[in-house]
Formats: structure tokens, C-alpha cells, sequence
């Protein structure tokens, strides 16, 4: 297994990764192709393939917006759990995002994802319960939740 950059050519496997992946959120807009090759060319050092013998086995996205880092759609193929891959995609990451001198790191799970809260847990991610998200669509827009 080789951990390597994420690259938009890598697309329409990641996408079949994600949409096997139950507890997740996506959405018409930023993950289409286009959506990914805009956020990767806006970011193109931090989010990173897992792959074994040309199949992507993981995935993680992450960027940042000049004030915070964001981590999106963290993935570790079924058969592949519990393996350490997915702790090894997020220390990878999180050695490409300290380079941009950026404070702090977040995410968003669904409540719940059970496995995927108890996994951002284990890798130090402490939970806010302090906040409400809240957001607004800016234009029409299809969520995809798995
Ligand atoms: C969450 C996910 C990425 C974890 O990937 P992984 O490669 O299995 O994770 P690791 O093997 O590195 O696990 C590291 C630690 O996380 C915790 N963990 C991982 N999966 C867990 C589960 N199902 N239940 C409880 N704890 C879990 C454990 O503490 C684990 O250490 P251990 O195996 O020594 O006990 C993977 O389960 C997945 O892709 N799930 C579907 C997508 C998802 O929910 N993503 C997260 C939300 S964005």
C-alpha cells in the first residue's frame, strides 16, 4: 500500500469509495468532478490516495481557507478497516497542513456515524458541543447522504 498526493484523475474511483462509505454527506455541486478539481487546485498539497495495486483503498481531503484547515470525506475502503490505513492518511495530511501555518484543524460527522466520531476521537479531534452549525445553500443544490 502507497500513500500518495490525491490527484482529480482519480476521480471516479474516489467518488465509488465515498458513495460506499454509509454515515456520509455529500453533495451534487462540490463533489462532482468539477467541484474536486476546483477545491484540489485551490489545494493541491494535502489531500492524499491510499492505493494497492491500482485500487484507491482511502482517501482523504483537506485544504484550508487562509484561517482554518477543513478535513472532507475521510474513507477507508470496507475490507480495509481497522488496518491503520485511515490513521496513516490523517498523519499525513496533518504533516502537509502544518506547512501552512495555520492553528487548528476541523471537520464535520454526522451524530450517527458511531464508528466515524469514535474514529476522530482516536486521532485527538475533541468534540464541540458548544456550537450549532448552521448554513445556507447559495444556490440550488442536491445533497447525496449515504
Ligand atoms: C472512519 C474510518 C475512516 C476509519 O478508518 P480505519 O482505517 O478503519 O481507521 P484506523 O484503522 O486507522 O483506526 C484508528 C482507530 O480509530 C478507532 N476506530 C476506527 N474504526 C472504529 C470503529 N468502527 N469503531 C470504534 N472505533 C473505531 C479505533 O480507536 C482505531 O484504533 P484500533 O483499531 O487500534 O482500535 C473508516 O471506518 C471509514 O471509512 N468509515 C466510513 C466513512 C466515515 O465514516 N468517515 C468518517 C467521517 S468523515
Amino acid at each position: 500500500m502507497e500513500i500518495r498526493k490525491l490527484s482529480v484523475d482519480d476521480y471516479d474511483k474516489v467518488y465509488e469509495l465515498w458513495m460506499s462509505c454509509r454515515n456520509m454527506g455529500f453533495n451534487n455541486i462540490d463533489d462532482s468532478r468539477e467541484g474536486i478539481a476546483k477545491f484540489l487546485k485551490r489545494n493541491p498539497e494535502t489531500s492524499f490516495a491510499a492505493v494497492e495495486d491500482g485500487r484507491i483503498i482511502g482517501v482523504i481531503l483537506a485544504g484550508n481557507d487562509g484561517r482554518r484547515r477543513y478535513i472532507y470525506h475521510m474513507s477507508v475502503a470496507e475490507d480495509h478497516r481497522r488496518q491503520g490505513i485511515g490513521s496513516q492518511l490523517v498523519d499525513k495530511c496533518l504533516e502537509a497542513l502544518e506547512k501552512e501555518g495555520i492553528a487548528k484543524v476541523a471537520l464535520l460527522v454526522f451524530n450517527r456515524n458511531e464508528a466515524g466520531n469514535a474514529f476522530w476521537e482516536s486521532q485527538g479531534f475533541t468534540e464541540r458541543t458548544d456550537i450549532t452549525y448552521r448554513n445556507k445553500a447559495l444556490t440550488e443544490i442536491i445533497r447525496i447522504d449515504t
